[in-house]
């Protein structure tokens, strides 16, 4: 796939920021309020610069739901059904769905690339054209041995012809598969044991030393965005360090992106409320997109289901997120400050929690069950869970009139993993 590098945004900001102008002269007397001309300032300031992606465009989708009548069926999901309504326009659909059937709309962001995750994508987004502005020749990033975040920077740096160096936690699996195979073919994979990878940022640095040899020099990103560090050498390598699944602040941009396209009026617009629903790994996505439609000044709620950490370390990482962004940006946000003060995600439990990268019986089954009804493919592990909670948001939907959307945030290559790790719950699908 071949990935053009543009000044992109250009023509959504420029226009919009043309568009702005005009108001501002013609609207000044009617008070146009100050929070408004911060938040066109915000966008102008933020989003006009390099992106790997050409477009942030993505799918939106409107699945139906319907409660099925068979009280035998046991289980919240198997009493449920769903459809998808993909053909008519966005603004038409909502116009209609006033008073229309529960449902939630799906942002398609499994379908931006075929072998990266669509957060991994949109992380990556300002990520890369950062880096060839450093004319970094080697990354050096490190996951679990099916890291969909090692995958997609080992496609990303290969379209543009930087290599990748993937540390890798554990064993390599007799038949690779999944996103490891998809890091083994693009990237320069090295499995670690467990001991080893233990102490992370160690490893990561004397790895990158290895890579830079005698003649060049490794920097990790954080120093990179921190202190501008360039990093030195003439013909020697240039090493950037990418920490572990890449969620600095960087990687908030490209969400903030995502929703400057999705507010456009002829989507979601500006004025609607909309509860956007997201499922949390490290939280990064969805603290991109909370602090992303505060500073836009959408009326927007972001939801992100909980699965990897306590609600402390998720708001711990929440604040840590913000505060870089206001240093790596020169953002003062303080005049945001009412409305972040109970931070930018609403973070809820997942409907059955469970200790991280556990599948419960019956889930794949339900998962099946969504592929085959509606087109749409989710992993029991990330996915359901949000569509989990857009399918009880969605049936409320009315109640205060906001609109529900789940971002799908892909995984699709997980299923491979997940199939070679839960041989038995695979199995039941046949049949
Ligand atoms: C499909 C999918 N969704 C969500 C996430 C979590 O994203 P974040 O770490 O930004 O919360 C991941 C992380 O790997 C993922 O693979």
């Amino acid at each position: 796939m071949k990935v053009q590098l543009q000044r992109l945004p250009a023509n959504v900001v420029h226009c919009s920021a043309r568009r702005w102008l005009c108001r501002s002269v013609s609207d000044s007397l009617q008070g146009i309020s100050e929070v408004e001309v911060r938040c066109e300032e915000f966008r102008r300031k933020l989003l006009d610069r390099k992106w790997t992606l050409v477009k942030p465009d993505a799918q939106i989708h409107r699945i139906l739901l319907s409660t099925k009548q068979d009280q035998n069926v046991d289980g919240l999901f198997h009493r449920r059904s769903w459809s998808n309504n993909s053909t008519s326009s966005l603004v038409d659909e909502m116009i209609e769905n006033d008073s229309g059937a529960p449902s939630f709309y799906i942002v398609r962001d499994d379908l931006i690339h075929p072998l990266m995750n669509g957060n991994k994508a949109r992380k990556l987004d300002a990520l890369l054209p950062f880096l060839e502005d450093h004319s970094v020749t080697d990354v050096v990033t490190c996951g679990g041995c099916q890291s969909a975040h090692t995958a997609a920077v080992a496609v990303s740096c290969s379209e543009r012809g930087i290599r990748s160096h993937l540390l890798l936690r554990g064993e390599q699996p007799d038949v690779p598969t999944g996103y490891n195979l998809i890091s083994t073919m693009y990237g320069n994979v090295v499995c670690v044991p467990r001991s080893v990878y233990a102490s992370r940022e160690e490893m990561l640095i004397r790895h990158a030393g290895l890579v830079a040899d005698s003649g060049g020099s490794a920097v990790s990103l954080t120093d990179m965005l921190e202190t501008s560090t360039r990093i030195e050498g003439r013909d020697g390598r240039k090493v950037a360090i990418i920490n572990e699944g890449a969620g600095d602040s960087l990687a908030l941009l490209g969400m903030i992106r995502l929703l400057c396209y999705l507010s456009e009026d002829y989507l979601l617009g500006k004025e609607r409320a909309v509860k956007l629903v997201v499922d949390a790994g490290t939280g990064t996505t969805a603290v991109g997109l909370g602090l992303g439609a505060i500073c836009l000044g959408l009326s927007w709620d972001v939801t992100a289901v909980m699965l990897a950490d306590t609600i402390d370390q998720y708001r711990h990482k929440e604040q840590k997120l913000i505060y870089d962004f206001k240093r790596h940006f020169g953002f003062n946000l303080e005049h945001f400050s009412n409305r972040m003060d109970g931070g930018v995600v609403r973070w809820v439990e997942r409907c059955q929690p469970r200790k991280f990268g556990k599948v419960i019986k019956g889930e794949i089954e339900v998962c099946q069950q969504i592929a085959r009804q509606t087109g749409v493919l989710v992993d029991p592990i990330y996915t359901l869970a949000a569509w989990e909670l857009a399918t009880s948001l969605g049936e409320e939907e009315g109640r205060d009139g906001a609109k529900v959307v789940m971002l799908h945030t892909g995984g699709t290559l997980g299923m491979f993993g997940l199939a070679q790790r839960y041989k038995s719950h695979f199995r039941t699908l046949v049949g």
